[in-house]
């Protein structure tokens, strides 16, 4: 699902701009990523692409009847329910009936590869697996657009790289637009068509930077020269732009 975002900014009530001007467009099945300082706005851009939050000036443009499923790096579940009503619960608020749920949210967790823990609690659960089920809880809903905001930033390396992986095929599997934000620019060039890179608050985006490597990519790709010049490449970026920012 194709998104526009034209001339979109957003400053609060608190009278904090947190986006300056921004203007984007992502093509349907694109996996974009955001990489910037913190406080720059990344997730305030992710939420107004959402819909959750309105834009102070500007448009965000997508289809209406298209379905968005988030992720956060806290995988937000809810402890006293088992791992499958877990997967359930967003199809639940949305008022779907019960038998298409506990189909859904069954074949999602087979993708995840969580099958095994359907009556397990969240608490029993690793780090990464309680990651992968937020993410079944997301492709449940079968999204036109997946919202990733530093999912991966609370796992250990090696799960680290397992889960970008798993998100890459299901993104090649799916046909999802995924838009990521991280704060890993290795994730965001292993993972990504393209990246944005956002100026310190108010946020803008200063470069769009193509990944020109094929799909699928394999981790081998990590080891590779061409690999280390373009993450070089985007870290330099950022250091630059990053100069008077936050971090
Ligand atoms: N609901 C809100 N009300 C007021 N200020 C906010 C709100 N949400 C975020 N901000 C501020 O907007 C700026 C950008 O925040 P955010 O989008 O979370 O940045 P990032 O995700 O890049 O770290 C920060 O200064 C933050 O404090
Ligand atoms: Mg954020």
């Amino acid at each position: 699902m194709p998104i526009e975002l034209r001339e979109v900014w957003k400053e609060f009530d608190t009278k904090v701009k947190a986006l300056d001007i921004v203007n984007l467009d992502i093509a349907g099945g694109e996996f974009v990523s955001i990489v910037g300082p913190s406080g720059c706005g990344k997730s305030t851009l992710l939420r107004i692409v959402a819909g959750l939050l309105a834009p102070s000036g500007g448009a965000c443009v997508r289809a209406t009847n298209a379905r968005a499923a988030f992720v956060f790096q806290d995988a937000a579940l809810l402890p006293w329910r088992s791992v499958l009503r877990n997967a359930e619960l967003l199809m639940e608020l949305e008022g779907y009936a019960a038998p298409d749920r506990r189909q859904r949210a069954e074949k999602a967790m087979q993708l995840v590869g969580l099958s095994g823990f359907a009556d397990a609690y969240p608490h029993q659960l690793s780090g990464g697996m309680r990651m992968r089920l937020s993410l079944a809880r997301a492709m449940a809903l079968q999204p036109d657009l997946l919202l990733l905001d530093e999912p991966l930033a609370a796992v250990d390396e090696l799960t680290r790289d397992t889960l970008q992986e798993e998100l890459q095929q299901l993104w090649r599997k799916l046909n999802f637009t995924a838009l990521l934000v991280t704060h890993n620019v290795h994730e965001a060039v292993y993972l990504s068509t393209r990246i944005a890179v956002m100026s310190p608050r108010p946020g803008r985006i200063e470069k769009v930077i193509n990944v020109p490597f094929a799909f699928p990519r394999a981790p081998e790709l990590r080891a590779t020269a061409e690999f280390a010049a373009l993450t070089g490449q985007v870290s330099a970026l950022l250091r630059h732009h990053a100069v008077g920012g936050a971090e």
